[in-house]
């Protein structure tokens, strides 16, 4: 069975102060008209997340964080723990992106130890894999993200809910994106890695794209076969572009 209802989710990154929560009130606000066709959420900085949790309460949008730390609770300075997120009002979270893959070195064993603190706190990881540009022009692309799904996915995921990204760190905030020919192949190759790693249940994961998503390529990208939704950086910082892509997925 294939996941039909998309999933659109924004990861602000480091950006966001408060004043900026009206930029996900004024979303909330266009999409209570009528009810989104996708599945929306946002991941602001964990600063915001209670704030917004509580600003957007009742509203069809769901909140994420966007790291969580591999232990429950205890002594590590300045981390944040899923339970934290969840008691912040976050039902999501992103791990492994390749920003903290590379700035904070966190390698795939890492990625999945930090999805099993996620699990067991309630929340819904979102794990993400995707190649440089050294490894895409060397041909090594599918072979890299087929590993890093395996050994990012805990065995132990078969039967829980979470989603991979998809997200070419070459593409990431640089404007360029993969050809539809070339985000198909990664996508059939982390759908095959899905089912190998957890039999059928590998075929109900959304696998999201991300990567220089805009309200201009959103919709020939969410067409691609295998792409359950888009993962979306720069242009989920404002509402109107974040809007026009959920739009896009319905
Ligand atoms: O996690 C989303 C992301 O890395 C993509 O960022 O700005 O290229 O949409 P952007």
């Amino acid at each position: 069975m294939k996941q039909s209802v998309k999933m659109i989710v924004g990861n602000w990154k480091m950006n966001g102060l408060s004043a900026d929560l009206v930029e996900a009130t004024a979303l909330a606000d266009s999409l209570s008209g009528s009810a989104p066709a996708a599945r929306v959420a946002l991941c602001p900085a964990a600063t915001l997340i209670a704030r917004m949790a509580w600003a957007l309460n009742g509203r069809p949008i769901e909140i994420g964080g966007q790291d969580c730390h591999t232990a429950a609770a205890g002594a590590h300075t300045g981390s944040i723990s899923a339970a934290m997120l969840k008691d912040a009002g976050a039902g999501l979270v992103i791990v492994g992106h390749s920003e903290r893959r590379q700035a904070c070195g966190e390698t795939d064993a890492i990625v999945a130890a930090k999805f099993e603190a996620a699990v067991a706190a309630g929340l819904e990881p979102i794990v993400c894999v995707g190649e440089t540009l050294a490894e895409r022009e060397t041909g090594q692309a599918v072979a890299l993200v087929t590993v890093q799904v395996a050994a990012s996915v805990p065995a132990t995921a078969a039967g829980q809910a979470f989603a991979v990204a998809y997200e070419p760190v070459w593409a990431i905030g640089t404007g360029l994106t993969p050809t539809l020919e070339q985000i198909a192949e990664v996508h059939a190759a982390i759908r095959a890695a899905l089912v190998a790693r957890l039999g059928d249940g590998g075929h109900r994961v959304p696998i999201l794209y991300g990567g220089s998503v805009n309200p201009g390529n959103a919709a020939e990208i969410l067409r691609v076969a295998e792409v359950g939704g888009a993962l979306v950086g720069g242009a989920s910082l404002k509402a109107d572009s974040f809007l026009a892509i959920i739009r896009a997925a319905e």
